[in-house]
Order: structure tokens, then sequence, then C-alpha cells
């Protein structure tokens, strides 16, 4: 028997080890073969011209200049539960199938954001520098205080999987539990006891505000002056999610003049930042460069995830985790074995 030919596939960076060897056992892999240095615009759109996969990171911008550029291209596979990165409706148009990383970062993402939290309420960044620097002075009754989160008011905005996955361990704390959501997710508040707040009353009311929602056209700027201003004066806010959600000059103006008390950041408006970025001079604000999801375990899960979407599309295999597989289907330009029941993620 003639073996069927190897679909081609772009992946933009070298994956770990047992992504790469899923991909390779199916797949002619044509790979940006660099770990750092994210595949430049022009060497993407070659790279794809031949390519009915395509496996992309959160810093390949895949718009309808790569989908022109790519007439075979059947499926996109974002190593990322985020997807801003994709224009999906240009690929929904051209029935190029789209695939995320949901699940399997959740506890990751979640844990970090109570990193940012803690480090930002008990100001562990700045007691460090203190010391480093020379200034640790003999204990005082008033020596670098923060504030308590054991027994305060957690307010997560988007609580989704991962903002359900932070408000769970606020249960430890003792903490009363808030979130906003465009709808009220009653699941939500049975497993956790959270209660839903409409957003300006939850910032008004939050100790900590964690916000975790995705980047959209709805969601873009959503922090800015006017949501500071409501926040309270002891309040700490954390952004585990995208940084266009923030307007950052407000957000370092809100800091300098100490509402809200603290911040936490794992996202920037445009990464990376640099160490001359303005909110980095402030010692009331935790900077770390989008590590979320940044333990080896969870990068080589979410790795294979995408791997196993982009073959299962290939192969005619039932998808894991879709995004467009519902408008494809309504366009019927889904492969009726890709699962009809699949939910979108
Ligand atoms: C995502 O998956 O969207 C995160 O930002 C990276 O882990």
């Amino acid at each position: 028997m003639i073996p069927l030919p190897r679909p081609a596939v772009y992946v933009t960076r070298r994956l770990p080890a047992a992504a790469m060897r899923l991909l390779e056992e199916t797949c002619q892999v044509s790979l940006w073969d660099e770990l750092e240095r994210p595949v430049p615009r022009a060497e993407l759109l070659r790279g794809v011209a031949d390519a009915e996969g395509l496996l992309s990171l959160l810093t390949d911008r895949v718009d309808a200049e790569v989908l022109a550029a790519a007439p075979r291209l059947r499926v996109v596979a974002n190593m990322a539960v985020g997807y801003d990165n994709i224009d999906v409706a240009a690929c929904t148009a051209r029935g190029v199938l789209v695939t995320n990383t949901p699940d399997v970062l959740t506890e990751t993402t979640a844990d970090l954001a109570w990193a940012l939290m803690l480090a930002a309420a008990r100001r562990i960044v700045e007691g460090q520098r203190m010391i480093e620097t020379g200034a640790w002075g003999p204990w005082h009754p008033l020596q670098m205080v923060g504030v308590d989160v054991y027994g305060a008011t957690l307010g997560v905005v988007g609580a989704g999987r991962i903002g359900g996955a932070v408000l769970r361990r606020g249960g430890g704390f003792a903490m009363r539990l808030l979130y906003h959501n465009r709808h009220p997710a009653p699941e939500l508040e049975a497993a956790t006891g959270a209660v839903y707040r409409p957003f300006d009353d939850l910032l008004r009311e939050s100790d900590f505000i964690v916000v975790s929602a995705p980047l959209t056209p709805e969601t873009r700027g959503m922090f800015g002056a006017r949501e500071f201003s409501l926040m309270r004066e002891t309040a700490i806010f954390v952004n585990v999610a995208r940084g266009p959600l923030v307007r950052e000059e407000d957000l370092a103006a809100a800091l300098r003049a100490g509402r809200p008390r603290a911040a936490g950041l794992d996202v920037f408006t445009r990464e990376p930042i640099g160490p001359d970025h303005p909110l980095l001079s402030l010692p009331n604000c935790v900077c770390v460069p989008h590590i979320g999801s940044a333990t080896l375990a969870t990068r080589t899960r979410m790795a294979t995830l995408a791997a196993e979407n982009l073959v299962a599309a290939l192969t005619g295999r039932p998808l894991l985790t879709p995004v467009n597989l519902t408008e494809l289907v309504a366009l019927e330009l889904a492969a009726p074995s890709w699962g009809r029941g699949a939910t979108d993620r």
C-alpha cells in the first residue's frame, strides 16, 4: 500500500520534546527552530505557504495576511488559552479551524495570581530590595507594613476557569468572595460560595481585585482612571489576563496617588517591557514577565495539547479543544469526524 502523504505543518517555535515527537510522528514538520526569538513576520508568511496546519504561539499574529499566504491551511492550533492573537472570524470565513489550550493551565495560572496577591499585599519584592540596597534598619512597629489577605474580600473580574480557581483558593484564606462576569454563574456560586456583583460594586467592595477576563473589543481598556478611583485606598489590583485590559498610564497615575494601594501584574500592553517601563519604577507595583502558565509540567501539557489538536484536525479525528467548531459546523465547513458534539472553548 502506498502510504498517504504526511500533512505539512509549520511550527513557530521549538516546543518541548514530547510535543515535537507527537507532530513528527504524523506530520511533515517545518519549524522556526528557536526557543526565545519569535518567528519574523516574513519568515512566518514564507513558512505557511504550503502548510495545512499551523502551530502558533501568542506572539504570532494570525490574521488575513497570514491566511492569504497559506492557501492550503486547515487548522491553527494556538499554544495558549487566550487567542486574541488570532483573527478567528477571518479563519472561520476561510473554513480554517482554530484550537486553543484551556484547562491544562488553569491551576498554574491561579497559583501565579495568588503569588502576585501575596507579594503585593506583603511587599515581598520591596522587602528584598530593601535588604539588597542596605536600607534594612532595625525592626520598628511600622516597618514594611502591608495588608492582610486572610479574611479580606476577593473580587474576581472574569470568573471563568482561571478566575474560578483563584476564587476556590480564597476559601482557604477565609475570604469573602465576589465575582463579575457578563452573566451570573450559578455553578461557580454553588462550588465556591462566591456572590455576583455588578462591575462598579465589585470594585468598591473588594480588597483584592483579580482580572482574568479574555481580551475582546468589550474588555479592552476596561480598567482606567474611573475604575481605579472607585477602588478602596487599601485595594490590591492583580492582572493575569492580558495587558490591554488595563490603561497602563492610568494605573501608574493611580498607584502614584495611592489608590489602589498596590498592584501585581503578569501582563502588559506591549510585551516584553524594558527596564525603563514606568510601572517598574513604582515600589508598590510587582511586575513579572507573563509567567502565569510557566511551570515545566504545564508548558509541556500546553504544547502537547496544541500538537494533539493539530494532528486530530489533519487526520480527521475528534478535536480536543476547538474554538470555532460550532461556527464551522453551521457553515458546513467542518469535517464530520472532528466531532459535531465537541464544545468550543
Ligand atoms: C495563555 O495561555 O493565554 C497565557 O497567557 C499563556 O499561558
